[in-house]
């Protein structure tokens, strides 16, 4: 599944160091003038500066120039354009991009070992910490493959990496880089472990599958973890839940997880919605793209790598993660429009569609999550509508949220990670759409504003309590290779929910 190359970091200068390819970072409009420059060009007999003068390197955003190596240390020396990446978050999240890009094509050219000059870039972004975790998160994120079940060798990569060493340089504060470094790689495997999960197919990703996944993250990166089975929903009322798993001969597992080293900090939750595979139920989705919900369990898959890498990171929080997963088929036994179900809290609910299931289990989630006792923040993370890519396409996560303050914690770690979000509107209004005749809501609201209505619905559920949910249907997957993303799952937003945690504490 994801990549098994490694990658270290060294405090020391790259050009004392040994490589079968050794990578120089270049800025746009440097013509080799600096003295590293200079050294690197002794490396290739004169050839760095030569097609830098005669513009053949040009220092572009992505561009990758081979260049032949006379010193014995290395094979080979590759020059790669930073173009004009700048300080800070900004700077980083550009070269994020770059370097997943060049991890390809690096793998692609069975660059084998390869050292990364990390110092040039350092210096663009004006720190060596924000350079380390960047890069080891784009290594990671970009050299991702789920091709598990290619059974034949010509359809995956003929190369793989293997050792991949960043060089800092001498005098740096080797814990500051060694943290970032560690940070980068909880943030880019735990975006990999939520991308593997998506990406499996749904008749090897049951919720029963899950489930284990979940248990034995919990083992390996320490939390705790229980999982509610079918007569344990039935016994707390999860009425709603259960009607969306009630035409599936898959068992529902409703996985319940925590972490506590906040001391008397109250507790975030998080809640995704796991819906393993979507038909729509008796509604029935049409059959064209319908393979797609099988990423349907996204938010589920989200929270579950989320947590891990908290727990991993050691981050001073406390944090409950339910994912509420099981499919959605239809069946003798299954939900049909217009029943009326109880959700755990007692509310009922008007089942208008058994397609709009993904705020029926959430309902349950939320309702379960604030029966533990009152979360600082409830944050929800659902593939739940189809209308969220019609607005905002697969670039931005639509946010709905009833407060500022949240809202804008959620906006500055997504900053950090360049998982764009952009907040939607819930005003009262458009609550009258979900009104039901017969019950006390119901769970469709008409053509318009269908994100809207679906966040109507769940914040019926949440109470008082500051919320926000992150409707990630638009940019659940990715439909070819570019930058950190990799053709199927993003694994988003994995790494800003974990900065979040880390920044909220
Ligand atoms: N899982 C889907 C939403 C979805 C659609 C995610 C396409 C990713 C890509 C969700 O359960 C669903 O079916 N929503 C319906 C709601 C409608 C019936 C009110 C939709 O968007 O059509
Ligand atoms: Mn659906
Ligand atoms: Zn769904």
């Amino acid at each position: 599944m994801s990549s098994q190359t490694s990658i270290e970091i060294k405090n020391q200068p790259a050009l004392d160091l040994s490589a079968d390819t050794l990578l120089i970072p270049i800025r746009e409009g440097d013509k080799g003038k600096s003295g590293f420059l200079q050294d690197v060009d002794k490396l290739t007999g004169g050839a760095l500066q030569t097609l830098s003068l005669s513009g053949v390197i040009t220092g572009q955003s992505g561009e990758l120039t081979w260049l032949p190596s006379t010193a014995p240390a290395f094979g080979r020396i590759a020059v790669v354009g930073i173009g004009s990446v700048g300080n800070g978050i900004s700077g980083a999240n550009a070269a994020r991009d770059i370097f997943a890009t060049l991890s390809r094509q690096l793998r692609s050219r069975d660059a084998k070992t390869v050292l990364i000059a990390m110092e040039p870039l350092a210096n663009a972004i004006g720190s060596a910490e924000l350079a380390t975790q960047t890069v080891t998160e784009a290594l990671i994120l970009g050299l991702y493959r789920f091709d598990k079940h290619h059974t034949n060798n010509k359809d995956i990569p003929k190369y793989s990496l293997g050792r991949m060493t960043l060089a800092l340089g001498g005098r740096r504060a080797a814990r500051a880089i060694e943290n970032a470094h560690a940070k980068g790689m909880a943030m880019g495997s735990a975006t990999n472990f939520a991308r593997d999960l998506a990406n499996t197919p749904a008749n090897l990703m049951t919720p029963t599958i899950i489930a284990e996944k979940a248990r034995e993250l919990a083992e390996t990166k320490g939390f705790e973890i229980e999982i509610l089975e079918k007569s344990d929903a039935q016994r707390l009322g999860m009425g709603s839940y259960l009607s969306v798993a009630s035409g599936s001969h898959q068992p529902p597992k409703f996985i319940v997880m925590r972490y506590r080293n906040g001391g008397r900090k109250a507790h975030v939750a998080l809640v995704g919605k796991g819906i393993t595979f979507d038909t729509g139920g008796i509604s029935l989705k049409p059959p064209g793209g319908m393979e797609a919900m099988k990423y349907d369990m996204t938010g589920a898959a989200t929270v579950i790598a989320t947590i891990g890498a908290v727990a991993e990171l050691g981050l001073e929080a406390n944090v409950l993660a339910i994912a509420p997963c099981t499919e959605n088929m239809p069946g003798g036994s299954a939900t049909k429009p217009g029943d009326v179900v109880y959700a755990m809290d007692g509310q009922s609910i008007e089942v208008i569609n058994t397609d709009a299931e993904g705020r029926l289990v959430l309902a349950d989630g939320i309702a379960y999550a604030r029966s533990l006792g009152k979360p600082s923040a409830i944050i929800d993370v659902a593939t739940l509508t189809g209308a969220m890519g019609v607005a905002l396409g697969d670039y931005r996560i639509g946010v709905f949220s009833n407060q500022d303050a949240l809202f804008r914690q959620l906006e500055q770690a997504s900053a950090k990670t360049n998982e764009l979000l952009w907040r939607m509107p819930i005003d009262d209004y458009y609550g009258k759409q979900i009104k039901s005749d017969v019950a006390d809501i119901k769970n469709t609201g008409g053509r318009l504003a269908g994100s809207i209505t679906a966040a109507k619905f769940i914040e019926a559920f949440v109470g008082d309590v500051p919320w926000a949910h992150l409707d990630i249907a638009g940019v659940m997957a990715a439909n070819n290779d570019r930058g950190i993303k990799v053709k199927g799952s993003n694994g988003t937003p994995v790494r800003s929910l974990v900065e979040f945690i880390a920044a909220r504490g």
